[in-house]
């Protein structure tokens, strides 16, 4: 997996992949590129049956300072309509296993929605989140005003997206945007020490819980808890299912292989 704008790791730690985000001097700004090569490693590492949890990852300054301006500046609407990027960003909310994002550092625009694309959020004390795009005359595109509303609620999300400010990490942690904050030094090490916890979980319950809890955001509480309950009845075809209850008996330790 060889890439110019992202760097993969598919085994960062045991069962666990890393994908970093490579474009330092430009803040990793988001440009259709990048966002291709996330899409392409993603599809991969879903297929790859050692990996069980993936780490998305900027460097210490940014995540992603959103999509690249640059690049957009230029274009009109049927630019933009043709060019079709939120399929690559459809792609990416489809990635089957457990994403975490590890934020320091700016996570703007298509950044922050890149961060909120991802299951969870670990940030260390340096991160800034915002959706600035209404300072360049335009809005969020990629989730922005609808993940956004419903993680931090509607007025939060109104402030944050009508006057593009920042919040930073102590903020997004009281919102419930992120899942917690750490010293900059550790936020890569805490998001991959939280990848591992769920990595030794059943990898096919990991998925199938992602897929409800996900489920939750698109549909009422009788379809979301009739899909819940398919899913909780599949897991009983898996052979994980089998080792956790008889090492529960055995009072051992579950050996799961995502099977
Ligand atoms: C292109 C960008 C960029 C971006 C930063 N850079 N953000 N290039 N697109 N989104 C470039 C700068 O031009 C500069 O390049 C270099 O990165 C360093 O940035 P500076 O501005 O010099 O750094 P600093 O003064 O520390 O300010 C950091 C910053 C600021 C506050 C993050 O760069 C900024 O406001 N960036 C834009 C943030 C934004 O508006 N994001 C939303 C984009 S729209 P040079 O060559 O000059 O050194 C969006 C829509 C999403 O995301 C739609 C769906 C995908």
């Amino acid at each position: 997996m060889d890439f110019q704008y992202i760097k993969v790791d598919p085994q960062a730690k045991k069962n666990i992949a890393l994908i970093r985000l490579n474009r330092p001097k430009e803040l990793n700004a988001l440009n259709l590129q990048l966002m291709g090569e996330i899409r392409d490693a993603l599809h991969t590492l879903d297929e790859d049956d050692r990996v069980r949890v993936i780490v998305i990852a900027g460097n210490e300054r940014a995540f992603a300072a959103g999509a690249d301006i640059k690049e957009m500046a230029g274009k009109d609407a049927i630019d933009m309509l043709k060019a079709d990027q939120f399929s690559t960003w459809d792609q990416i909310r489809k990635t089957r296993k457990p994403l975490i994002a590890a934020v320091s550092g700016f996570a703007l625009g298509g950044g922050c929605e890149l961060a909120m694309t991802c299951d969870m959020i670990v940030a260390s004390e340096t991160a800034r989140f915002g959706q600035p795009e209404i300072k360049i005359g335009v809005m969020p595109g990629a989730g922005g005003t609808q993940r956004l509303a419903r993680a931090v609620g509607k007025v939060r999300a109104m402030e944050m997206v009508l006057t593009g400010k920042f919040i930073t990490a102590e903020e997004a942690l009281q919102y419930g945007l992120i899942n917690r904050i750490v010293p900059v030094e550790l936020y890569l090490r805490e998001a991959l020490r939280l990848a591992a916890e769920i990595a030794e979980m059943a990898p096919l319950a990991a998925q199938l819980a992602k897929e409800s809890i996900r489920a939750a955001f698109n549909t009422g509480l009788d379809e979301g808890l009739r899909f819940e309950r398919k899913n909780f009845y599949l897991l009983f075809a898996s052979k994980d299912q089998k080792e956790g209850m008889q090492a529960f008996v055995e009072k051992r330790k579950a050996q799961f292989r995502g099977e």
